[in-house]
């Protein structure tokens, strides 16, 4: 279970590119649930990651993971217990190893070295395993370099490996974003696959209402660094596209009338 407490964090305070990226952002996630964030260009999706992960340390609030405050842990302490994987697929992988060695990395994560370094054989096979079904020819390209591979293969690769020790939490961002329509549903079928197996707890960012709708059993909306909207349970199963798409016309609204109204404001006072 994750908790997240009052965070706030203000980007370059006291400039004028200072940004209230998130304000006052609190939720729990229980363990296994897998919670999709959506939210306009800019509403602090990332940075609500990014929180957890630990790139930066909150301006104030409290995170927890299964009762362990991480709030102040440094970012590659947590990286035991978190998985991740970027909308970038060059991101979270060694470009020069091959396919096995990236592997023998995840599957020893936290391992002492004195272990040794070479690849169990039933992880070779489990790999093959879980790849064969996509198509994608990565069964057969064990001593690849990585850096030689499509994107696609890179982002699935990088979702075995951040899955390959259950981590506590699973982090997306916007994971298939950079890839090819048919890709990316083969990238999201093998994401439904495995949080589902392995009952991860989950919090995927998405600019897809098609994802956000068939994935996971929660939706959280951000707007200017807040939660502005949540569905749970059978109100997010009974959910449509559109009803989201039309929300963000709402908040588009909203935005517009506010706008307007402080530059009529503006033009009272001056
Ligand atoms: N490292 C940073 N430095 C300054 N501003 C940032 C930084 N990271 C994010 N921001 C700003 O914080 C806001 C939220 O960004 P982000 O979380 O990346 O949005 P999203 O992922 O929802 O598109 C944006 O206005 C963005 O420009
Ligand atoms: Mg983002």
């Amino acid at each position: 279970m994750i908790e997240i407490q009052n965070i706030n964090k203000t980007f370059n305070p006291g400039t004028v590119n200072e940004v209230k990226a998130l304000c006052d952002v609190t939720c729990t996630i229980d363990e296994g649930s897998f919670v999709v964030l959506l939210g306009t260009n800019g509403s602090g999706k990332s940075t609500l990651l990014n929180a957890v992960a630990g790139n930066f340390l909150p301006d104030s609030g409290k995170i927890t993971l299964d009762a362990i405050d991480i709030t102040r842990m440094p970012e590659h302490k947590r990286a035991k217990y978190i998985g991740r994987v970027f909308q970038n697929p060059f991101s979270g992988t060694a470009p020069d190893m091959s396919i096995a060695e990236n592997i023998t990395l995840a599957a020893k994560r936290g391992l002492h070295r004195s272990l040794g370094w070479a690849l169990p054989k039933t992880a070779i096979e489990e790999f093959r395993e879980k790849v064969r079904p996509l198509n994608m020819g990565l069964e057969d390209r064990l001593d690849s370099p990585i850096g030689k591979l499509s994107g696609g293969q890179r982002q699935a690769l990088t979702l075995l490996m951040a899955t390959w020790l259950k981590p506590k939490l699973l982090l997306l961002d916007e994971h298939t974003a950079a890839l090819d329509p048919k890709t990316a549903s083969k990238v999201i079928q093998l994401t439904k696959e495995v949080v589902e197996k392995e009952k991860l707890t989950t919090m995927m960012v998405t600019h897809s209402m098609q994802q956000a709708v068939n994935l996971g059993d929660r939706i959280l909306m951000l707007h200017n660094g807040r939660i502005v909207y949540e569905f749970n349970g059978q109100e997010k199963q009974r959910l449509k596209s559109n009803d989201l798409l039309a929300l963000f016309d709402q908040i588009r609204r909203k935005d517009q009338i506010d706008a307007t109204t402080a530059d009529m404001i503006g033009h009272l006072y001056i």
